[in-house]
């Protein structure tokens, strides 16, 4: 049974990653650190595997906090909160040297999903005249904008030079988090996108996904979410 250690477990992605760790994954994986805001984060260390769902500041310090700490082996990190600055991004890769990293700002797959269709469709579609743009959804709580997901998705349509695909955020209510992808033509357009109707695909994904890096604990380094994609989809 894996040690899960969680980082944001009051929050509501956290909270959601508790139930299902003990419910569906009682089995194979076990809470043996929880911490909120005001917590020591030294008892995430002593874990296999820690599930951050806080925020960049707070998983950075946990990133300084590890690396701070003396030779021991450290545990894997699964990284799903968004809005990194490149400072924050810098203690992270930092960690990579001595940890198994693998982030993501999107870990439902059905947006993995997605991504291998823009990936596919983008140059092609392009080259027929269409232009891409994004239209993203969330509840009004969410602290960035644009969303992680949608940098993801402008890098999958465009990776040389994701900042011309223009994004709108729309914060409203309690939505989950929507993505659309419009390609217009002069006289009609496609659309693809993907609706979160439930926090718990992003959780159950993000468990999934720590079962799956504690088993490569001891290969520090940044793992790609396509990687892991890959391995289990293909
Ligand atoms: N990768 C994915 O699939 C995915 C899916 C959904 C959300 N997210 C991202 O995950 C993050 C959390 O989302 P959420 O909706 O669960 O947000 P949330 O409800 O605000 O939860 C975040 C939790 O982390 C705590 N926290 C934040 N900064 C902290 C710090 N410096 N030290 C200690 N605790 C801290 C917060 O405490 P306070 O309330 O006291 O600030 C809160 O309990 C966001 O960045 C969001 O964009 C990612």
């Amino acid at each position: 049974v894996i040690r899960v250690g969680l980082l944001g477990a009051a929050g509501r992605m956290g909270r959601r990653v508790r139930e299902l760790v003990e419910t569906e994954f009682a089995g194979q994986a076990r809470l043996a650190a929880s911490v909120s805001r005001g917590d020591p984060l030294a008892s995430l260390l002593e874990t296999d595997v820690v599930i951050d769902f806080s925020s960049p500041g707070a998983m950075s310090e946990l990133a300084r906090a590890a690396l701070a700490s003396p030779g021991g082996k450290l545990p894997a990190f699964v990284v799903g909160s968004t809005g990194w600055s490149a400072e924050q991004g810098r203690a992270l890769a930092g960690l990579s040297g001595r940890a198994a990293i693998l982030q993501s700002s999107n870990f439902s797959t059905g947006v993995l999903a997605l991504l291998e269709i823009l990936r596919w469709a983008s140059p092609r579609l392009e080259k027929l005249g269409y232009e891409a743009s994004v239209v993203e959804r969330h509840h009004v709580h969410k602290k960035d904008a644009p969303s992680g997901t949608a940098i993801s998705i402008r890098r999958a349509i465009s990776p040389e030079n994701p900042e011309r695909v223009p994004v709108e955020s729309i914060r409203s209510g309690e939505i989950v988090g929507d993505h659309e992808v419009a390609f217009r033509g002069p006289a009609d357009h496609l659309v693809v996108g993907h609706f979160a109707h439930d926090r718990s695909i992003f959780a159950r994904g993000a468990i999934e996904t720590a079962l799956w890096l504690s088993g490569r604990r001891d290969r520090p380094g940044m793992v790609p979410m396509e990687t892991y994609f890959q391995e289990r989809f293909r």
